[in-house]
Parts: structure tokens; sequence; C-alpha cells
């Protein structure tokens, strides 16, 4: 499997001391343009609106949005410690199921904490360097989830490395999601390193994170991609079409059970229907030990008025249903840890039983 440094053109982040820019995915692919975010509450407002997604990536941008409100707050005394530890509480609960974000903000506030008595310019420098820190570890996550992720694949699936490898993925976990190449579209940039590879990419209604976000940035990367309908999915997996599906993860529970966007748990069952590896990549963030199981873990409800239209994120949305019925959106669903082939980490690959293989995998350094 290749050594050689995996990349992307896309990236989602532009931060630094005193800046953070945050591309506006809502946009995508009509635009790229950009929001400039000056505070804690800006940084959870693009997390709120969907500006910025993808699990990784919101706790990337609530850290650096952190260090922000540090620098706006400017100085030590007064009501500085206070203003900082309320918005990061507010920032924290700017979307409730990837616990990415929460991991962002507790690494923020315990150097926020530690930093207590020193001079104020020194606290906001720290903070900067924290953000900047808890970013290239994504970016190394990602990387390394690549090449394991790609290694488990070839060594399941064998066959001709000639041939194109159909992969299928759902919502997206790409560079668009995190500071790096991807959880579940960095493990298919590794394998189109070594060998043709062609991805089905679920449109995945109703904010089409699959046919505007997966899409794009496979098409700018270069590599083979077409948009499935989800409900299209289940048949084109039976069909024989689909050689492994990849999917990322807002939060892993304890036990395996792997919460995603709405939609992951149907590709996982006609998966194991067929007889298809289903494989889930995440960095350690998105393991949470404290959630004894799926159950447990907080699935985001967003307004049913965003599933009524037909581009909710567009310039002119357009109503598909007749007025005044009602629509239900769960954002996400949960996969029960006995249809997970595998979960990719960066740290290495737990098989079943993964409540074993996911303790393994935290020890690790
Ligand atoms: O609502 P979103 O777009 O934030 O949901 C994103 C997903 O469900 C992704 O699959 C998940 O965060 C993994 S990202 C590497």
């Amino acid at each position: 499997m290749t050594k050689t440094p995996l990349g992307t053109r896309v990236t989602p982040i532009d931060a630094a001391p005193g800046r953070l820019r945050l591309l506006d995915q809502r946009r995508l692919p009509r635009e790229e343009a950009w929001i400039d975010c000056g505070s804690a509450d800006a940084a959870a407002e693009a997390i709120r609106s969907l500006a910025v997604r993808g699990a990784p990536l919101i706790g990337v941008a609530a850290a650096w949005g952190l260090a922000a409100e540090a620098r706006r707050l400017g100085g030590a005394g007064g009501s500085f410690d206070a203003t900082w530890e309320a918005a990061a509480a507010r920032l924290e609960k700017a979307r409730p199921t990837a616990v990415n974000l929460r991991s962002g903000v507790e690494r923020m506030r315990g150097v926020f904490r530690s930093a207590a008595g020193v001079p104020a310019a020194e606290r906001v420098a720290r903070l900067e360097a924290e953000a900047a820190r808890f970013e290239a570890e994504d970016r190394e996550a990602c990387a390394a989830m690549g090449r394991h992720g790609a290694e488990w694949v070839a060594a399941r699936l064998g066959g001709d490395p000639k041939a194109p490898l159909r992969v299928l993925t759902h919502c997206n976990a790409g560079a668009l999601a995190t500071a790096g190449i991807g959880t579940a579209l960095g493990v298919v940039r590794a394998l189109a390193a070594v060998r043709p590879v062609a991805v089905f990419a679920d449109e995945t209604r109703p904010f089409w994170q699959g046919a505007r976000l997966t899409a794009w940035e496979l098409a700018k990367d270069g590599i083979d991609v077409t948009i499935l309908p989800d409900v299209a999915a289940a048949s084109v997996i039976a069909s024989g079409k689909v050689a492994v599906a990849v999917v990322g993860a807002d939060r892993i529970a304890a036990n395996g059970d792997v919460a995603n966007k709405v939609g992951t748990y149907g590709v996982a069952l006609a998966c194991r229907a067929h007889g298809v590896p289903f494989v889930v990549a995440a960095p350690r963030t998105t393991l949470d030990p404290a959630c004894p199981s799926g159950r447990d873990i907080p699935i985001e409800w967003r307004d049913g008025a965003e599933v009524l239209l037909l581009d909710p994120s567009g310039e002119t949305p357009l109503s598909v249903a007749p007025e005044g019925v009602p629509a239900l959106y769960p954002a996400f669903d949960v996969t029960p840890a006995e249809l997970v082939d595998a979960i990719v980490t960066e740290a290495g690959v737990s098989t079943a039983p993964h409540a074993e293989g996911l303790a393994r995998l935290l020890a690790l350094p």
C-alpha cells in the first residue's frame, strides 16, 4: 500500500492566529464563498446553520472559534473569564450529535483554565497554538485512517487491483468535513492512489451533502463519482455493483453502535443482506466511551420544514409538498455494531466484537 503523502485540492477552513475563515458549504457547488468568524458565537452560528458541518470539522472550527473569542475579549480580569466560559458553553450546544464538537471545546477549556494566571496575550497565544495543534492532529488522523482503511479493504476484497473498485458512500465524510483528506473519503483517496476507484455518492436528502459536496470534492480531485438517489442505494447494492460501503460517523458508542447521517442504517442493512462489507472511518475524537450504546447518543432533530424544500440551502428553496402537511427530520440514525464490519481509526482498525476493539484502540498512544 502507498506511503506517499495523500492530498486534496479541497480545504474548508483557513485559520491562523487572528484569522478564522470557513468555506460556506451551503453555497456549494454554486460558489466558493468564505465566512469570517471573529467570535465564538459566529462560529456557533456557522455550525448551527450547516455553513460548516461534518463531525471533525465542527470540532476544529469550534476550537478556532474559542481562540478567536479569547482574542476578541482581549484582556484578563473583569468579566473575561466568565464571558469566555459562557461563549464556550453556548458553542458546545450548537449541535448535539457529533461528539467532536465537545472534544474541541473541552481541549480549549483545558488550556484556558490551566492558563488562568498568565498575562492575557500569552493566554490568547496558548489557545491559538492549541487550536492549531487540534487541527493538525485531525489532518494527520485523516491520513492515517486513509492508509489503515485502504489496507483493510485491499486485504478483505483482494481481486484484480487494476479493475475499478466500486465504493458506495453516504453523506459527506470528506475533506469538506475535516481538516484533512476526510475520513471515509480519506480511505477512498488512499485507495485511488494505488488503483482505479469509482464512487457511488448517495445524494443525502434533504441537505444534499452527497450530491452537492461529495460529488464536488471528488470531481475536483479527479476521482470518478456517480450520484445515486438515496432510495436506489439498496437495489444498487443488491445488484452486485458495490464492492464495499465506506461511511463516516458523528459519534460511536462504547459498544460500537455508530451514529451517522440519516440513511446510513439502511445502507448497512442492505450491505449485510447482500454480503457487502460495511466500513466506518472515524478519528478517535468521534469515539464516546461515556455512551454505552447507540441508545445513549443524542440525535439531532432538525426543522421538518427543511424536508419540504427541494433545496433548503439554495437561494430559491422550492416547496415540494402540499401546504400545511408536516415532515419529520431526524438528521442522524444509529447503525448497530453488529452490522459494522470494520471501524477504521487513526490508531488502527476495530473488527467485531467492537467493544473490545474500540477499547484497545482508545488505549493506544
Ligand atoms: O449534518 P452533517 O452534514 O454535519 O452530517 C455529517 C455526517 O453525517 C458525516 O457523515 C459525519 O459527520 C462524518 S464526517 C467525517
